[in-house]
C-alpha cells in the first residue's frame, strides 16, 4: 500500500472505530471455554452428522467454532460480557449462538426466527433458547413478546428483504418496524442491526435509507446500525413514500 492510502487509512474514522473495536476486546477478553462447558458436545455431533451432506446454504451454521467466535465478538462489542441480568431479544436469531452465550453470561433472553430450516431449530434446541417462531413481515406488527427488552438485536438481516422480488425494506418499512419494535424497548434500551449486502448493488442500503436510521438517532458503520439511547421519532418525511393505508 503506498504511503498516501496508508494516511487517508489512518485518518479514517472508520479505521479508528475497528481499531478501537479491536482494542476493547483485548482489554476486555472472554473465554469461550467456560461458557461451552456445559454444552451436550454429544448432542451437537449429532446434529453435524445429520446436516453433513446438505447443499442448504445455512448448513455452514454446523461449523460451530466458527460462529461461537463471531458471537464473542458480537457480546463484547455489545459491552454484554461486562454486565448481567439483562433482557435481550434477537431478531432473526438463527441458531441461537449469540442468545446462548448470553445466557451462560446471566442474561434472559427470546429469539425470533422463521422455521425454515430444521438445523436452526434443532440447534436453538440443545442450547435451551427460548424462541418465538414468527415471519417478520413489511409492514406487519410482531407478536406479543411480553416484557420490554433492554437490548433488541438483529445480526445479519434477512427479514427486510424480499427474496422473490429481490427487494430490500425503504425508510418507510423500516419506520413501521422501528415504531412497533418502541413498544418493547426499556428506558435507555439499545438496539443493534448489522445489515446483510444488497444482492444487486453490494452496498448494505440506499443513501435514502442511511439518512433515515441517522435521524432516527443511529450511528451507522458500514452494515452496523446501532442505536444507543432508544429511538429519535422520524421527522423528516418529506421524500419518503408512506406505508399503504389500511381500509
Ligand atoms: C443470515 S441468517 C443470520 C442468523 C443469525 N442472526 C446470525 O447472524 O448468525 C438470517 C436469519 O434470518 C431468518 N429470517 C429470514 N427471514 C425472516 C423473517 N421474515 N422473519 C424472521 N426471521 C427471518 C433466517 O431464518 C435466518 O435465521
Amino acid at each position: 500500500m503506498k504511503l498516501g492510502q496508508k494516511i487517508k487509512k489512518v485518518l479514517n474514522p472508520l479505521s479508528y472505530r475497528r481499531g478501537w473495536r479491536r482494542t476493547r476486546r483485548l482489554l476486555w477478553p472472554l473465554p469461550l471455554g467456560p461458557l461451552l462447558a456445559n454444552l451436550d458436545q454429544d448432542r451437537l455431533r449429532e446434529i453435524q452428522a445429520r446436516y453433513a451432506t446438505s447443499t442448504n446454504h445455512y448448513v455452514k451454521y454446523t461449523e460451530v467454532d466458527r460462529f461461537w467466535r463471531e458471537n464473542r465478538k458480537r457480546i463484547q462489542d455489545l459491552g454484554l460480557h461486562r454486565c448481567t441480568g439483562k433482557r435481550v431479544l434477537d431478531l432473526g436469531c438463527g441458531g441461537g449462538f449469540f442468545l446462548y452465550l448470553l445466557t451462560q453470561l446471566g442474561h434472559e433472553v427470546v429469539g425470533l426466527d422463521i422455521d425454515e430450516f430444521p438445523l436452526f431449530g434443532d440447534l436453538i434446541n440443545l442450547f435451551g433458547v427460548p424462541c418465538v417462531v414468527w415471519a417478520i413481515e413489511a409492514f406487519k406488527a410482531l407478536p406479543d413478546l411480553g416484557a420490554r427488552f433492554d437490548y433488541i438485536t438483529a445480526f445479519a438481516t434477512r427479514f427486510n428483504r424480499s427474496a422473490e422480488r429481490d427487494w430490500y425494506w425503504g425508510p418507510s418499512e423500516w419506520n413501521f418496524f422501528l415504531n412497533d419494535l418502541e413498544q418493547y424497548l426499556a428506558p435507555g434500551s439499545q438496539v443493534f442491526f448489522s445489515l446483510n449486502r444488497r444482492r444487486r448493488e453490494g452496498d448494505y442500503y440506499t443513501p435514502e435509507l442511511r439518512e433515515f436510521f441517522l435521524s432516527r438517532g443511529a450511528t451507522v458503520e458500514r452494515d452496523r446500525v446501532f442505536f444507543s439511547n432508544g429511538l429519535r421519532p422520524w421527522t423528516s418525511h418529506s421524500t419518503v413514500a408512506r406505508p399503504p393505508s389500511k381500509k
